[in-house]
């Protein structure tokens, strides 16, 4: 009875995609048709990273914004994968099950992504690795895998600038101890994050390159995150009263760690501190004059460039001619330094 109802229903689609495809009807019935979607599926490694959920919004509005601009609905789904590589492995499986026409992951454990890219090509469905960077041989084993993402070395060196052109400037207002050094601490993301270590090594390196004498008093994996960078930052301050000078944080959100310690250590000299990310506190508390300057990592630009690259790939475009930031399966955002001057400037034009 059943295989039936399954002929019968075959042989109606049969004739009626006959009737269809006839000349003129074809086109008229598929003018009809409502557009199908985009869809596109985003797994985040976890969602309370601030600088992560600043992404994750840029993207639901961005989508808006992109579907206009190609004439294409975009479904986004967007999912957390809590910094475990097990749910965003059966995350990404649940994608590629339901066909979803692009794939892009915030991947958790970056030296796994191979597995994922295996998946992705057996399905035919393009995958966009972003902020969390494969290792190049991984991405290169599909060419429908890609990057988006921005270099760490930019990020530090740009770090490292701020800090030394606020020292020649005015020597005293960093060296507080007058020795021609700067004692510093350091705040670093999470040790397997490509990020972390050549910020930590370059912001140092562009210091010491123009000819700058530091000494660093402690460091600490503070993972990203506040409170961690907050308790190092207490234990720090009551180690070294008064000799701490200069707080390099490998980004924002530990940066505002550092900078609720040392207002609640009520110190007679704060010492200077320095961020990445330009999150929405972060650009505050460089607006107010608490931070002494941090860099933008532009989000935006990273969901703009996402969603062109997930429509562009899946219609099959050049996509040279979309993202003139692209090569070779990496889009490259740049960063920018961010004063309270900066913001002063911009405010005046
Ligand atoms: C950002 C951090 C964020 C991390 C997450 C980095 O590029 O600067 O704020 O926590 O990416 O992967
Ligand atoms: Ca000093």
């Amino acid at each position: 009875m059943k295989n039936w109802k399954i002929i019968l229903s075959l042989l109606f689609l049969g004739t009626a995609s006959v009737l269809f495809l006839n000349g003129k009807e074809k086109s008229i019935a598929q003018e009809r048709l409502p557009k199908q979607s985009l869809k596109i599926g985003v797994s985040l490694y976890r969602a309370d990273d601030e600088f992560i959920s600043a992404v994750s919004h840029s993207l639901e509005e961005e989508s808006v914004k992109q579907a206009d601009r190609f004439s294409q609905k975009m479904q986004l789904k967007i999912v957390d994968a809590k910094n475990s590589q097990t749910i965003q492995n059966t995350q990404i499986d649940e994608f590629i099950r339901q066909s979803y026409d692009v794939i892009a992951v915030n991947i958790v454990d970056r030296t796994v992504a191979s597995s994922l890219i295996d998946k992705a090509k057996q399905a035919d469905i393009p995958i966009i690795f972003f902020n969390r960077e494969p290792i190049p041989t991984d991405l290169k084993q599909w060419r429908k895998a890609y990057y988006i993402g921005s270099k760490a070395q930019e990020a530090g060196e740009m770090q490292g600038q701020i800090v030394w052109q606020s020292f020649q400037a005015q020597p005293a207002t960093i060296d507080h101890n007058q020795d021609g050094k700067i004692q510093y601490v350091m705040l670093e993301g999470e040790e397997v994050h490509q990020d972390s270590l050549i910020r930590t090594e370059s912001s140092i390196q562009a210091i010491v390159d123009e000819g700058i004498e530091v000494e660093r008093l402690a460091r600490g994996v503070g993972n990203w995150m506040r409170q961690p960078a907050k308790e190092f930052l207490r234990e720090w301050l009551g180690k070294y009263p008064q000799q701490i000078e200069l707080v390099i944080s490998n980004n924002d959100e530990m940066a505002l760690g550092a900078l609720e310690a040392i207002r609640d250590a009520k110190l007679a000299y704060e010492p200077k501190v320095v961020g990445i990310d330009g999150t929405k506190e972060g650009l505050e508390a460089v607006n107010d004059g608490r931070m002494l300057g941090t860099i933008i990592n532009d989000y935006q630009t990273y969901a703009q460039d996402l969603l062109t690259l997930a429509y562009v790939t899946s219609q099959g475009h050049r996509i040279e001619a979309y993202l003139p930031d692209y090569t070779n399966q990496y889009v490259w955002v740049s960063h920018q330094i961010y004063l309270r001057e900066t913001n002063e400037r911009d405010t005046k034009e």
